[in-house]
């Protein structure tokens, strides 16, 4: 059994205890907020967790073997690096880190002390990502040519980040999920319609060599809520709602042919329009699908599917799109060191 403790039972945190509860081979001991209001609530739905108001409560509980994290970005770093100090493995929630840098550094010191360091991207748990990676992979819709998302909706503010650290992680841990290719550069552009100079409009593109192209659109003032994304290969396309409660995906069996014309010396394409195909999905919730993967894998000592490369790997975006947007969306090139993961014990899984 492994002992878990969670830091920050604010909106996302009652998710994660709930699913911890109902996860294989674990138990959560403890639950640390700092607002009493909030304890008070755990106390209500969990009689038998412990609500502490210091989260050096349960850094410093010998008996707890694994911290989650689901506090606010700027907390993350901090709490997870004494939590791996005294120890214990360690669950961050999207985004790992306010900077690469400290990204880094706590991967280091995961892997100097040999524990598990794991960040929450629950859509990766999704049957809805699982077969968009699967159709990808299997080459149904031919050449991948773009994935182009929208994430609106009337949403909170965030006092620390801005719209693109808040919803885009999901996104792009998706793209890096499905995508192998390595993306070169960023552009990004956003605006603040607040004072305080954090953008809650913005829209992020991501360049890769091959021509193939990612494009994000995120808001937190859109008066209707919208989960979409589109995935456009040469041969079949796929239509991703998220908000379809059944028929999240669905496969357009469209695609192009260009010729070019030499004499008028112009592009000639040719459309296809076929059948769309919804395929069935597996409907099991992905946050306890992360949790158990998260237990598995302290147990078998491997990697989790949303492993910390990935982790990092949306913070670098986002860093970068921090520099374009501040730059009126210039390109700003990707450092991606072709890092391996080298933690000796805990194997990387092939995805
Ligand atoms: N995976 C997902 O789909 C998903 C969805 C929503 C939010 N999140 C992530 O979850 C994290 C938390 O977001 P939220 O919306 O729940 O924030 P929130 O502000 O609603 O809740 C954070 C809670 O942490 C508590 N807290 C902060 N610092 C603390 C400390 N040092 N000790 C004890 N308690 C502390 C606060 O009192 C608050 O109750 C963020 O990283 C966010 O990006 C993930």
């Amino acid at each position: 059994m492994i002992t878990i403790g969670i830091i920050g039972y604010g909106y996302w945190g009652p998710n994660l205890v709930r699913n911890f509860f109902a996860a294989k081979d674990c138990c959560v001991k403890s639950v640390a907020d700092s607002r009493l209001e909030r304890l008070q609530q755990l106390g209500k739905i969990f009689p038998g967790i412990s609500g502490v108001c210091d989260a050096d409560d349960i850094i410093y509980d010998p008996d707890i073997d694994a911290v989650v994290i689901a506090t606010p970005v700027s907390t993350h770093f901090q709490l997870a690096k004494e939590s791996l100090l005294h120890g214990k493995h360690v669950l961050i929630e999207k985004p790992m880190a306010s900077s690469v840098q400290e990204g880094e550094e706590l991967i280091e010191l995961a892997e100097q002390k040999n524990l598990l360091l794991m960040v929450d991207h629950t859509f990766l748990y999704t049957g809805a990502v699982e077969k968009m990676k699967q159709l990808v992979a299997d080459k149904e819709l031919g050449n991948i040519k773009y994935l182009d998302s929208t994430r609106i909706n009337l949403g909170l503010f965030q006092p620390d980040i801005n719209v693109l650290w808040d919803l885009a992680p999901h996104d792009i841990s998706i793209l890096n999920y499905i995508i192998k290719e390595t993306p070169y550069s960023v552009n990004a552009t956003g605006i603040t319609h607040t004072n305080n100079e954090i953008e809650n409009i913005a829209y992020l593109t991501i360049n890769y060599n091959s021509g193939f192209i990612a494009h994000f659109n995120c808001s937190w003032t859109s008066p209707v809520k919208v989960r979409m994304m589109l995935i456009g290969g040469d041969q079949k396309m796929i239509l991703y709602n998220d908000l379809e409660p059944t028929e999240k995906i669905k496969i357009y069996d469209t695609g192009y042919n260009h010729k070019s014309d030499e004499e008028k010396k112009r592009i000639l394409v040719d459309y296809r329009t076929g059948d769309i195909h919804v395929p069935k999905l597996n409907t099991t919730e992905a946050l306890l699908g992360m949790a158990n993967d998260f237990v598995a894998s302290i147990q078998e000592k491997r990697q989790p599917k949303s492993c910390y490369q990935i982790g990092l790997d949306v913070v670098r975006i986002l860093e970068a799109s921090n520099k374009s947007i501040k730059n009126n969306g210039c390109e700003v090139l990707l450092n991606t060191p072709n890092r391996v993961l080298k933690q000796k014990n805990y194997q990387v899984l092939r995805h």
